[in-house]
C-alpha cells in the first residue's frame, strides 16, 4: 500500500492568499497529496507569500533558511514558493536560496500538478507568467467535502490603480473579473457544502465587472444575484477603492438584507497633498462625503480602513490631517502601516521621512484607532446581534463566531452549534472581542 504524500502550506498576507492556498491544496490533492499538520511531516512545503511590505517579503527568506534544514533528514522533501514574492522575484529566489525547488506566481497555480511532477523528477520548476487561460477554470473545487460556515470566494484579481507605494499591480497584474455564472456556480457549491457566509474577494473588488448574460455586471448586481441563493445568509466583500463605490453598491447596502453592515474602505491618508502624491485620485473631502452617503444608506454600518504613515514628504500637518479624518470617520477597525519602500514602485525613488518621526506618528495613530475600536465595541453593549457560529471556544460550552459587524463574539452559554446563526445580546467588551448571551435566556421579558 502506498501512503499518501503530505503537503504543508504556510500562508502569509491577505485573505486572497488564504483562498489561493485552499485552491492549491485541492489542485495537489489530485496528485495524491493530503494535508500535513506541520512542516516536519510534509513531503512538499509551499510558502504562499506576501510582498506588500518589506518585512513580509523578508520573513519568507528566514523561513526558507529554517525549512532548508529539514532536507538534511528528508532529501526527497520539496520546497516551493508561491504568491507575490514568487511573482516579484522569480528565479532570484532560487539563486538566493538554492533549497527551493519550485517557484509559482499567483496566476499559474493551475499548472501546479505539472510542476510537481517536474520537481519529483529532480528538476527545478519556475512559472511566473500571466497566462491567457483562466486559472479558476482549472482550479475547481473537489466535490463535496463539508466546509466551515464562512468562506472566501475570489471574484476579481489584480489592480489598475497604481497607487505610488503599491506592488499589487505588478505582482497580481491587471484587473480581471470572473464571469457571473462562474461565481454563482462556485457560491452554490459552497452553500451545498455548508457555507452560510461568503466574503467576495478582490484586490479591487468593487471594480468588479464580470461578464453576465446581457453584458457586464457590477458588484452590486452580482451581490443581488448571490443573495437569491437559498441558504446563503451573509455576503461581504473586500477590499474596495473609494472611487469604485458607485450608487448601486451603496443602494445594495440599504436594500439587500444579506449584505452585512461592514465595509473595509481604505483611504491611506487624510492629506490631499499626500493623497495626490500617492496617486489615489480622491481627496479627503470626497472620501468623507462618500462615507456620509454610505452611512445614510446603512446607518449602523461599521467601517474599517487602511493607513500608511510616513509616506515620502509627509509633514506634521499632513499627518494631523490623517488624525482629523480618523476622528471624523471613527472606524470600528483600522489597519495602519509604516511606509515601506517597494522596489519598482514610483514612490521608491522619493526621500523618506525620518524613521523615528514615522514611528512616533504610527503610534499616535494606532492609539487613536484603538480608542475608537473600543468605543465602537462598547456601543454594542446591550444590543441584540446575530452571530454565525464558527467554532467552539476554549471554555466548556463556549462558542465563537462573528456578528453582522464582523466583531468576534464569544457566546458563553451557547445553545448553538457550528453553522447556526444565533440571536444573542452583547454583555461585555474585551480588547478584541465581545461576549454575549443567548436571547432565549431572557426571552420571558420580551
Ligand atoms: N508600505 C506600507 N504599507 C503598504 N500598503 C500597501 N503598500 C504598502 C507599502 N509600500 C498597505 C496599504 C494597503 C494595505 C493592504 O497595505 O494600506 O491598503
Ligand atoms: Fe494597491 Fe489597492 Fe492602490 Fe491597487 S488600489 S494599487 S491594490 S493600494
Amino acid at each position: 500500500m502506498t501512503t499518501a504524500k503530505k503537503l504543508f502550506i504556510k500562508t502569509y498576507g491577505c485573505q486572497m492568499n488564504v483562498y489561493d492556498s485552499e485552491r492549491m491544496a485541492e489542485a495537489l490533492g489530485g496528485q495524491g497529496y493530503e494535508t500535513a499538520s506541520s512542516a516536519e511531516e510534509a513531503d512538499m512545503i509551499l510558502l504562499n507569500t506576501c510582498h506588500i511590505r518589506e518585512k513580509a517579503a523578508e520573513k519568507v527568506y528566514s523561513e526558507l533558511g529554517r525549512l532548508k534544514k529539514l532536507k538534511v533528514d528528508k532529501p526527497d522533501l520539496k520546497i516551493g514558493v508561491a504568491g507575490c514574492v514568487a511573482q516579484a522575484e522569480g528565479a532570484e529566489i532560487i539563486r538566493r536560496q538554492p533549497a527551493v525547488d519550485l517557484v509559482v506566481g499567483p496566476q499559474s497555480y493551475h499548472r501546479l500538478p505539472e510542476m510537481e511532477a517536474k520537481v519529483r523528477a529532480g528538476e527545478a520548476a519556475l512559472d511566473t507568467d500571466f497566462p491567457a487561460e483562466d486559472k479558476f477554470e482549472h482550479l475547481k473545487s473537489r466535490p463535496k467535502a463539508r466546509r466551515a460556515p464562512a468562506a472566501f470566494l475570489t471574484v476579481q484579481e489584480g489592480c489598475d490603480k497604481f497607487c505610488a507605494f503599491c506592488v499589487v499591480p505588478y505582482t497580481r497584474g491587471a484587473e480581471i473579473s470572473r464571469p457571473v455564472l462562474r461565481v454563482l456556480e462556485e457560491a452554490r457549491d459552497l452553500v451545498e457544502r455548508g457555507v452560510r457566509e461568503i466574503t467576495l474577494l478582490g484586490q479591487n473588488v468593487n471594480a468588479y465587472h464580470g461578464a453576465g448574460q446581457k453584458g457586464d455586471v457590477g458588484l452590486a448586481a452580482l451581490i443581488r444575484e448571490l443573495a437569491k441563493i437559498d441558504g446563503l445568509d451573509r455576503i461581504r466583500y473586500t477590499t474596495s477603492h473609494p472611487n469604485d463605490m458607485d450608487d448601486e453598491l451603496i443602494a445594495a447596502h440599504a436594500e439587500v438584507p444579506e449584505l452585512m453592515p461592514y465595509l473595509h474602505l481604505p483611504v491611506q491618508s487624510g492629506s490631499d497633498h499626500i493623497l495626490k502624491r500617492m496617486n489615489r485620485s480622491h481627496t479627503a473631502e470626497s472620501y468623507l462625503r462618500l462615507i456620509e452617503r454610505i452611512r445614510a444608506a446603512r446607518p449602523d454600518i461599521v467601517l474599517s480602513g487602511d493607513f500608511i504613515v510616513g509616506f515620502p514628504e509627509e509633514s506634521d500637518a499632513d499627518f494631523e490631517a490623517t488624525m482629523e479624518l480618523v476622528r471624523q470617520v471613527k472606524y470600528g477597525y483600522a489597519y495602519s502601516f509604516k511606509y515601506s519602500t517597494r522596489p519598482g514602485t514610483p514612490a521608491a525613488e522619493r526621500q523618506l521621512v525620518d524613521p523615528e518621526v514615522a514611528d512616533e506618528r504610527l503610534q499616535r495613530l494606532q492609539r487613536l484607532i484603538t480608542q475608537h475600536q473600543q468605543e465602537v465595541q462598547q456601543s454594542m453593549l446591550g444590543r441584540e446581534v446575530s452571530v454565525l457560529v464558527e467554532r467552539q471556544g476554549r471554555a466548556p460550552g463556549q462558542m465563537l463566531g462573528k456578528s453582522e459587524y464582523l466583531h468576534a463574539v464569544h457566546i458563553d452559554d451557547a445553545m448553538a452549534q457550528v453553522g447556526d446563526i444565533a440571536r444573542v445580546r452583547i454583555v461585555d467588551s474585551k480588547t478584541n472581542s465581545l461576549t454575549a448571551r443567548h436571547i432565549q435566556a431572557d426571552k420571558g421579558g420580551e
